[in-house]
């Protein structure tokens, strides 16, 4: 990709931060390490002991403060940078913070943050580098632009499912009966980085098997694998900082015949809902959507979970498929759908997708057959 793309990537991200914090009457914004600092500025930084914020205005540019060792990754970008970096001696890092502060000039600003991401550590060291400042949440103008992909975004994310698909394909013929549910996360696992997968997986598979399988965020267990089980795997890729996130339900031999009708009732939910994605319906809609085909087939009180989540730099992002969430859907936005049914100590069933709001519907980005079959 040239240069000049990024470029335009990252200044028009940062100008249209700066449209939507004006109009929200936001004076700054402060962000630290993390999805959102990848989204505005390309920079990839850990969270870790050492405090990285990155302070954005509507008119300067942006102002970083960050530890000497990572200036580095600050050579060449596309777009002006200050840059307060401090030593290894945390006695220095609030004088960093100060003249950041002073620079970028937040003394008594109504300043964003995002409420779920800051820690007390940096909220402190802002604080007293910007006294009078107001910290208000800044969350759902941040959502706003994140949830617009474009089209370099979905191809991202395009290819995180294609490595999971891929991956899932050959980790199948790999399962059999006597096998823990934690050696199976391991081999879907070396089978997502055989595939191209980031080193970083966006979440554990999640392996359930049996009664397991009921509890929809179980984690791998040493449980073994049996005959007659239902068995959940829930995986997803990384693809440049982009998530895939789907789930099958497969059966290990035979099973309870009610087991197989849940399942058949999972995958028409998933359907329904699939196909009520477009621009201008609500998300409140698709979660009814599945909702209405598992409370008719009398399995209400079994769907114990929303429809779906936002996906994107993050597992669970904006928008919520959820009863009750008005926010209309428009096109760029990308989530999971992902009803189940869960019967406690026998069995659960989910499906999920990936899809993405188009300008005339919705496009699933996952391909995988969704009806129960036999390992
Ligand atoms: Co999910």
């Amino acid at each position: 990709m040239s240069g000049s793309v990024i470029e335009s990537i990252y200044n028009e991200r940062q100008s249209r931060l700066a449209t939507v914090m004006e109009k929200a009457g936001f004076e700054a914004v402060a962000i630290n390490a993390g999805p959102t600092l990848f989204y505005l500025t390309g920079l990839h930084f850990h969270l870790s002991e050492r405090p990285v914020v990155g302070i954005f205005t509507p008119q300067g540019p942006v102002t970083m403060v960050l530890p000497e060792l990572e200036s580095g990754k600050l050579a060449g970008l596309p777009y002006p940078v200050l840059s307060f970096p401090y030593g290894d001696d945390p006695a220095g890092w609030e004088s960093a913070f100060r003249e950041a502060a002073a620079t970028a000039r937040i003394s008594g600003a109504r300043l964003g943050v995002e409420p779920r991401r800051l820690r007390v550590l940096e909220m402190r060291f802002l604080e007293s580098a910007a006294p009078g400042a107001e910290f208000l949440s800044a969350e759902s103008l941040i959502a706003a632009l994140r949830m617009h992909k474009d089209t370099r975004e979905i191809a991202a994310m395009r290819q995180a499912v294609a490595i999971a698909e891929r991956s899932l394909k050959d980790t199948l013929p790999l399962i059999r009966s006597g096998m823990s549910e934690r050696e199976l996360a391991r081999k879907i696992t070396t089978q997502l980085l055989r595939h191209g997968c980031d080193p970083e997986l966006p979440f554990q598979p999640i392996v359930a098997s049996g009664s397991n399988s009921a509890n929809p965020h179980s984690s791998p267990s040493d449980r073994l694998i049996a005959e007659g089980d239902l068995l959940i795997l829930d995986w997803g890729a990384n693809h440049g900082g982009y998530f895939s996130d789907l789930t099958r339900t497969f059966m290990i031999g035979r099973v309870d015949p009610e087991l197989k009708k849940i399942a058949g009732v999972v995958s028409q939910a998933n359907e329904a809902a699939r196909a009520a994605v477009r621009p201008g319906v609500a998300a409140s809609t698709v979660d009814r959507a599945a909702r209405q085909v598992i409370e008719e087939a009398g399995y209400g009180e079994y769907f114990i979970h929303r429809t779906g989540h936002g996906l994107g730099l993050e597992v669970h992002e904006e928008p919520y498929i959820y009863a009750g969430n008005p926010m209309t859907l428009e096109p760029g936005m990308t989530f999971t759908i992902e009803p189940g049914i869960y019967l406690p100590g026998r069995g659960g069933v989910r499906v999920e997708d990936n899809v993405v709001v188009t300008d005339e519907g919705a496009e699933t980005l996952s391909t995988l057959d969704r009806t129960l079959f036999a390992i």
